[in-house]
C-alpha cells in the first residue's frame, strides 16, 4: 500500500526568533507539494509563535510527558503542545533515550499520552553501531518497538515510527539501502501482527543523514514513507529539495 509520505525536520536545540523567517519559508514552499505532509518539530518555546506564523502548517514539539499535569519541573503535557498551536510531537528520539535515560516503557506512555490527546506521534527508534556490527540490528530494534508501542491505535493511524540508526545520526553515514529496506519490511511486520489492518497503514520514517543527496534513493525503498531529518530541516534550502524528493518518489499520489 503506497502511503503518503510524511516529510518532518526535527530542529532538536536549534531556532531562535529570528529562525521563524526560516519556519515561513519552509511551510510556504510546502505548498507546492500538497501530495507530501511537510512538519516541522521546533524547540518548545518557539512552538506558539511558529504556529501562529504559518496557520494550517504543521507545527510539533519534539517530546512529550506522560502525565496530564502536575510536579514535573521543566516537563510539557500533550494539553499544554495542543494549546501551543502544535499537532504532532515525536516521542523517544535517541537523544533523550540516551542523555534523559528515557525507557521504553516511559516512551509507551508517552506516545500514549499523545495519542490520547489528539496529537501525531513520531515514535523513534534505533539501534547503536556496536549492536549493527553484531549483527542484532532488526531483534534489536523490534524489541525496542514491543517495548516502546502503545497497546492500542483506537482505530486510527496518527502515529508513525521513525527508524533513525543511532550511528547514522548527524555523522554522514547512511545505511545501504538494502538495510534500510530490511529494517522496514521488519517494522512493518511487527505493526500489522500488532495492529492488523491499521499496522498497514502507520507511516515508517527513515531518519540519519537524510540530505537532498541521497533522498531520492532513501525515498525509492519499500516501506519508506517518508523521513525526519535533522541537519537539513533548517533551512529552506537543504529541507525543500528533501520533500520535493517525497512529491516525485513512487509511494506518493
Ligand atoms: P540528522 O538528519 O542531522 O542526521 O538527524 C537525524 C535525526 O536525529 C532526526 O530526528
Amino acid at each position: 500500500m503506497a502511503l503518503k509520505k510524511l516529510v518532518a525536520g526535527n530542529w532538536k536545540m536549534h531556532g531562535l526568533s529570528a529562525d521563524l523567517a526560516e519556519v515561513k519559508a519552509i511551510a510556504d514552499a510546502s505548498r507546492n507539494f500538497p501530495a507530501v505532509d511537510v512538519a516541522l518539530c521546533v524547540p518548545a518555546i518557539l512552538i506558539e509563535r511558529a504556529a501562529r506564523a504559518v496557520p494550517g502548517f504543521a507545527i510539533g514539539g519534539q517530546d512529550v510527558h506522560h502525565q496530564e499535569q502536575g510536579a514535573h519541573t521543566g516537563n510539557i503535557s500533550a494539553a499544554m503542545l495542543l494549546d501551543a498551536g502544535a499537532v504532532l510531537t515525536i516521542v523517544g528520539h535517541s537523544e533523550r533515550r540516551d542523555a534523559q535515560r528515557e525507557s521504553d516503557a516511559e516512551v509507551k506512555a508517552k506516545a500514549e499520552a499523545g495519542l490520547t490527546a489528539g496529537l501525531q506521534v513520531i515514535l523513534c527508534v534505533g539501534e547503536s553501531l556496536a549492536v549493527r556490527e553484531a549483527g542484532s540490528a532488526v531483534e534489536t530494534v523490534l524489541a525496542q518497538l514491543d517495548g516502546s508501542l502503545p497497546g492500542s491505535l483506537g482505530g486510527k493511524t496518527e502515529l508513525a515510527i521513525a527508524y533513525e540508526p543511532i550511528w547514522a545520526i548527524g555523522t554522514g553515514r547512511v545505511p545501504t539501502s538494502r538495510d534500510i529496506a530490511e529494517m522496514h519490511a521488519a517494522i512493518r511486520a511487527r505493526l500489522v501482527e500488532r495492529f492488523g489492518e491499521d499496522g498497514a497503514g502507520l507511516r515508517i520514517l527513515y531518519g540519519g543523514s537524510v540530505k537532498p543527496s541521497n533522498a531520492n534513493e532513501i525515498f525509492g525503498i519499500p516501506n519508506v514513507d517518508g523521513a525526519l531529518v535533522g541537519g537539513a530541516s533548517l533551512k529552506a534550502a537543504d529541507f525543500m529539495p528533501i520533500v520535493e524528493a517525497a512529491a516525485d518518489g513512487p509511494g506518493s499520489f
